[in-house]
């Protein structure tokens, strides 16, 4: 935090400019800070909700007056033409300061985030079940590793059908579809869906035909005796990264149209979607990878002239999040299981066979919930 010297009404009262002590300076429109006011008429005092629209505050609402006080700590401000006053602290306004360069590129990442390769095997985030039951600090730590890096690993939960649960409620809420609480993934005779037979899978996102999108996945191990049936994670912004170094025209086609994605169950549940494999925000962040062999459905929103460079850059994608280089590989044992960040990093599994079995069991969690525990119990920590 700064000091500040000196505020000054600029442009009719339109704005106001704060000094700091070093020259540097900070503008605020006035309908901004108007509607920001932090009296207990605009805010309420216990839940900080705002209890004004914009509708109420004038649309020719201007600062009239303005002083910072001696210690350069707090401002005060009289809005005409409601005769209102109002006063903020200095380092309230500089921590929701807006008057600062955005220069961002295409395709930039959120900065609490950290992207990765196949060298991150090393270091993969764990926790043990109990340890994560009974230290907040350090499953605070493994939850922050969790939105970090999109992947961690859990060992040493109970080795029967229905632990995830246990699981999934000591980070967040559990999201239900139509595959239930939780699911079974293993081999069926019949399978409704490929995951729940030995067939290896491709590295995917889970049921991109959502909207929204499941946005943490956990998968968790009973039994692994069979051969095969290896786990695998790939991130997807490092996929998307490596894409837009490689081929930018690549990049932008799956950032600029949507793909489709299906799931029909029988007549059952009927599930569909319509959004790009890259995500971006409106000023270029990646938001979220969709990308799933499975589930894609025909691609009807790029226009002819674009469809077959579209294709070659589906195809590069699918390349570069094949190639092992990126990849963490890992064979679950009974007890343990891995989270990931199912808008970021896909899974595959290998082709599993022989006399043993595979069991594992999945659900979905919703990221929200993980960060509000993040944040509330780093709080309280
Ligand atoms: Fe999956």
């Amino acid at each position: 935090m700064h000091s500040f010297k000196s505020v000054k009404i600029i442009d009719n009262g339109k704005s106001i400019v704060l000094q700091r002590t070093d020259g540097s300076t900070l503008r605020y429109h006035s309908t901004w800070l108007r509607d920001n006011a932090l009296d207990p008429k605009t805010r309420d005092i216990k839940n900080g909700q705002r209890l004004i629209t914009l509708s109420d505050i004038p649309i020719d609402t201007c600062v009239k007056s303005a002083t910072l006080d001696s210690k350069g700590e707090n401002i005060s401000l009289t809005f005409s033409p409601e005769s209102k006053k109002v006063s903020f602290s200095t380092s309230w306004l500089e921590t929701y300061a807006y008057d600062v360069e955005f220069f961002f590129l295409k395709g930039w990442i959120s900065s609490d985030l950290k992207i990765w390769k196949s060298d991150m095997s090393k270091n993969i985030p764990n926790i043990d079940y109990k340890t994560a039951k009974s230290d907040n600090t350090l499953l605070l730590k493994w939850m922050q590793s969790l939105h970090k890096y999109g992947f961690a690993k859990i060992t040493g939960g109970k080795k029967e059908s229905g632990a995830i649960t246990q699981i999934a409620n000591l980070i967040g809420y559990i999201r239900e579809t139509n595959y239930g609480k939780f699911f079974e993934v293993r081999s069926e005779i019949n399978a409704v869906n490929l995951a729940y037979t030995n067939l290896g899978l491709q590295a995917h996102t889970d049921n991109p035909y959502r909207d929204p999108a499941p946005t943490i996945q956990i998968l968790y191990c009973i039994e692994n005796s069979a051969s095969g049936g290896d786990s695998k994670v790939v991130d997807g912004f490092k996929a998307a990264i490596l894409l837009k170094e490689e081929n930018p025209e690549y990049f932008d086609l799956l950032t600029k149209y949507c793909a489709r994605f299906e799931y029909n169950e029988d007549g059952k549940t009927h599930l569909q979607s319509r959004r790009p494999m890259i995500e971006l925000s409106p000023d270029g962040e990646i938001i979220a990878i969709r990308f799933n062999n499975r589930s894609a459905a025909p691609i009807t929103d790029v226009p002819y002239n674009d469809m077959e460079n579209y294709y070659k850059a589906y195809r590069k994608f699918s390349e570069i999040i094949n190639n092992p280089s990126i990849a963490i590989n890992f064979k679950l044992k009974p007890g343990e299981g891995f989270a990931v960040d199912n808008t970021r990093v896909l899974h595959s599994r290998t082709a599993y066979s022989g006399s043993g079995n595979r069991w594992l069991q999945g659900c979905y969690v919703d990221k929200d919930g993980l960060l509000s525990k993040i944040f509330t119990l780093s709080k309280k920590l």
